[in-house]
């Protein structure tokens, strides 16, 4: 009899980028939810209403959570799009956001900030390019601590960096979930390929699937802390998480090979 299992996956180039194989994996993973009560989260930088978008282009499911913004939105209700409220709570404790955005506009000229959309009540967003990245960081992490602000930094994909409370991230909001539903992390397995994902993979003990395609930031990452309990698939995309749930037989790996022809 196989157990319910969390599965939590990143979305983009992770679940997405691959559609014959996303449908291959959608199909494997609702018949999982429908036989034994699986629970599919999807853990996202975008916020709900790029997740929106997202979901009106591609073949997805309708999740049992919502993990967007980079750990700082969580929802049940994918209908109304309903924020859920213990969790704003949690993160609303020493946050100053404003103090944070002025800071940044009057210091930092290299950081752009990211469109509207993509900023949150607990999510200060800019692009910062690759090159400059390191020094940037490292003056940025000093001023914070200088000023007494007290916040996490996360760099994603050598574009990306979002400013979010101590007391978010992915992985930290997947905890949440564990303790809601009950679950622990030896039935728990997440899947990423960047930046924002490490917080996912080290938040304590799941089982993790690097897909082939993975970012050098998270690659490094995993060359330097490699667990038994952490896989790099071969394959990209949906088509690396599905080798890598065979691999840690969440799934039957007959299941996937009668439907690997395509
Ligand atoms: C998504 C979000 C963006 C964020 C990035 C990395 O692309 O839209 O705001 O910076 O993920 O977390
Ligand atoms: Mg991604």
């Amino acid at each position: 009899m196989m157990q319910p299992f969390l599965f939590v996956t990143d979305l983009d180039n992770t679940l997405i980028g691959d559609e014959k194989a996303l449908e291959k994996l959608n199909a494997t993973l609702q018949s999982y939810r429908d036989q034994y009560g699986t629970k599919i989260v999807y853990a996202t930088g975008r916020s709900w209403f790029l997740y929106q978008q997202l979901f009106q282009e591609q073949p997805m499911l309708t999740p049992d959570a919502l993990i967007s913004s980079v750990g700082t939105e969580l929802y049940f209700d994918l209908q109304q799009g309903e924020i859920d409220q213990d969790w704003v709570n949690l993160l609303s404790q020493n946050w100053e956001r404003s103090k944070l955005v002025k800071l940044i506009l009057d210091e930092f000229p290299e950081l752009t900030p990211q469109s509207n959309s993509e900023q949150g009540e607990f999510k200060i967003s800019f692009h910062l390019a690759e090159e400059t990245a390191e020094q940037t960081i490292t003056k940025l992490k000093q001023r914070l601590a200088e000023t007494n602000l007290d916040v996490k930094l996360i760099y994603s994909s050598g574009q990306d960096l979002d400013i979010i409370p101590k007391q978010a991230d992915k992985g930290l909001a997947v905890q949440f979930l564990q303790q809601k539903w009950n679950m622990n992390d030896s039935q728990t397995v997440v899947c990423g390929d960047s930046g924002n994902d490490i917080a996912l993979f080290s938040t304590g003990t799941p089982y993790g699937i690097l897909v082939g395609n993975a970012q050098p930031e998270l690659r490094q990452w995993y060359q330097r802390y490699q667990t038994p309990y952490r896989y790099l698939a071969h394959e990209n995309y949906a088509a690396g998480i599905l080798e890598g749930l065979a691999y840690f037989q969440f799934i039957n790996a007959f299941n996937l090979n009668s439907t690997e022809n395509h």
